[in-house]
């Protein structure tokens, strides 16, 4: 039914064949696009003079009425249409006669519908931009309360040297600060205007693409050449490349989330409206949201590898294996939107265990450098000063004490450089305060962020 192709065919379509082929379950996302698309080659069908200037006026009274009547709930997508483009023709002819017909002159499905995903993703990249804005806000906050929260830093998730809750958040403030360029990035590399493209050879009507691509707000004009006009969707990978990115980033953040939420770390709680419980185990309270975040990450991966796939074999120029590129693609963009969204509910709401923090900061021998680099201070070789500093810590292990309960006469007993000054050298907050290089989590570096962040955050989002 409502079918745009049926003069050349004598036998009606399988109905199996008609299903596996037809979009519009999917599609139907794009009609906004679709129909803005279509009112601005409409109108410049009529500027040309290749429709008549009262075809191009109804027209686009037609489709101006079809997009408020879907936006009032008057009209509704119906599937027994092959795909969204089908579906708006149709009405349109349905409600304006036969000047709907004169609609698609000039004009491919091809080119159509590769203008319309370019609107769509233009438009999903924006509301993802918003969402990592959002996150951002959220961390910017936690960082400035916490400028003197100490906690352990960590490698080989073993403790390594003290840092502090600011300086661990302004990490993941960078990667979605890199995630932002990178939707920046791909909106201008995206900036061109495939409508005009034709099926693949452009067409024979003196179309005026420049007036298209401008109302259509592409700043870089009209694509160069028809054949990649239709069959580019290098903009697509590319942005569930770097949604891929951020999931990935996400992941890390939300694995960190469940271990400082476990009974063994307890360095934050998730807030009630964040967890769920369990079934058959009544104490439980469970980091689901994090949990899932880190799972879905799998599916925003699968998206791109889908397009790299499917695009890795198609010949010049579009072919229906492209029809594959939206499923996959609208899935990817509600994940890591509902991803972002639940995530930023998730640790503006959460509780951190300031005081557990300090107390893990303060043990593991996270201040045994602060040691080594005190005798460095005072003239001793680095790579001695280690060895002495490795020989205190075994004393601790074995003793089961810190470095900070040892007698001044212990520490003497392995160099007698070691002064009474050795205590303040390395308390916790000395360690953090003399980490002074910048992009280290001592005061003055991080105050210097957290002015370039508020700088950075008032600049605002894309759109
Ligand atoms: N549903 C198609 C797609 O998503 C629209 C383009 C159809 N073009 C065609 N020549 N059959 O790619």
């Amino acid at each position: 039914m409502g079918k745009l192709w049926g003069g050349r065919f004598q036998d009606e379509t399988d109905i199996d064949a008609y299903e596996f082929n037809a979009s519009i379950s999917f599609d139907k996302r794009l009609i906004k696009e679709d129909i803005e698309g279509s009112i601005v080659h409409s109108g410049m069908l009529s500027k040309c003079g290749i429709i008549s200037k009262e075809d191009g006026d109804s027209i686009r009274e037609g489709l101006e009425g079809i997009l408020k009547d879907l936006e009032d709930g008057k009209l509704e997508v119906s599937e027994e249409y092959e795909d969204v483009h089908s579906f708006v023709e149709s009405v349109l002819t349905e409600r304006i006669g036969d000047a709907g017909k004169r609609l698609h002159t000039g004009r491919s499905r091809n080119d159509q519908v590769a203008l319309d995903m370019k609107l769509h993703i233009r438009n999903a990249l924006l509301g993802i931009d918003e969402r990592l804005f959002d996150l951002q806000k959220a961390l910017f906050n936690i960082m400035k309360d916490n400028l003197d929260t100490f906690m352990p830093g960590f490698t080989h998730l073993q403790k390594a040297q003290p840092v502090t809750l600011a300086h661990h958040m302004g990490a993941y403030f960078e990667m979605f600060l890199r995630d932002r360029r990178r939707m920046r990035d791909i909106y201008m590399s995206m900036d061109s205007c495939p409508l005009g493209s034709g099926a693949l050879a452009g067409t024979t009507y003196p179309l005026d693409r420049d007036y298209t691509a401008r109302e259509l707000s592409f700043s870089g004009g009209p694509t160069r050449n028809s054949m990649d006009g239709v069959s580019d969707r290098d903009y697509l990978i590319e942005f569930l490349s770097a949604l891929s990115t951020i999931m990935m980033h996400l992941s890390r953040f939300s694995e960190e989330i469940i271990i400082w939420n476990s009974d063994e770390y307890r360095f934050v709680e998730i807030d009630d409206r964040y967890s769920t419980g369990s079934s058959i185990m009544p104490q439980k309270k469970n980091p689901d949201i994090a949990e899932l975040v880190r799972g879905k990450t799998g599916r925003v991966y699968g998206a791109l590898i889908a397009l790299l796939t499917t695009m890795k074999g198609i010949p010049l120029a579009y072919d229906k294996d492209m029809q594959e590129d939206k499923e996959v693609s609208f899935d990817a963009i509600d994940t890591v939107s509902d991803s972002l969204k639940l995530f930023t509910g998730m640790i503006s709401t959460m509780s951190f265990n300031t005081d557990i923090m300090k107390k893990s900061a303060e043990n593991g021998f996270t201040n045994a450098t602060d040691a080594a680099d005190y005798l460095v201070k005072k003239g001793v070789p680095f790579r001695d000063a280690h060895t002495i500093t490795g020989r205190l810590v075994l004393k601790c292990i074995s003793e089961k004490r810190a470095l900070k309960d040892l007698h001044l006469s212990e520490w003497k007993e392995e160099s007698e450089v070691f002064e009474e000054d050795i205590y303040d050298a390395i308390s916790l907050k000395s360690c953090v305060e003399k980490r002074v290089t910048s992009g280290a989590p001592g005061r003055a570096s991080m105050e210097k962020n957290l002015e370039y962040y508020s700088k950075y955050l008032d600049k605002g989002v894309l759109r």
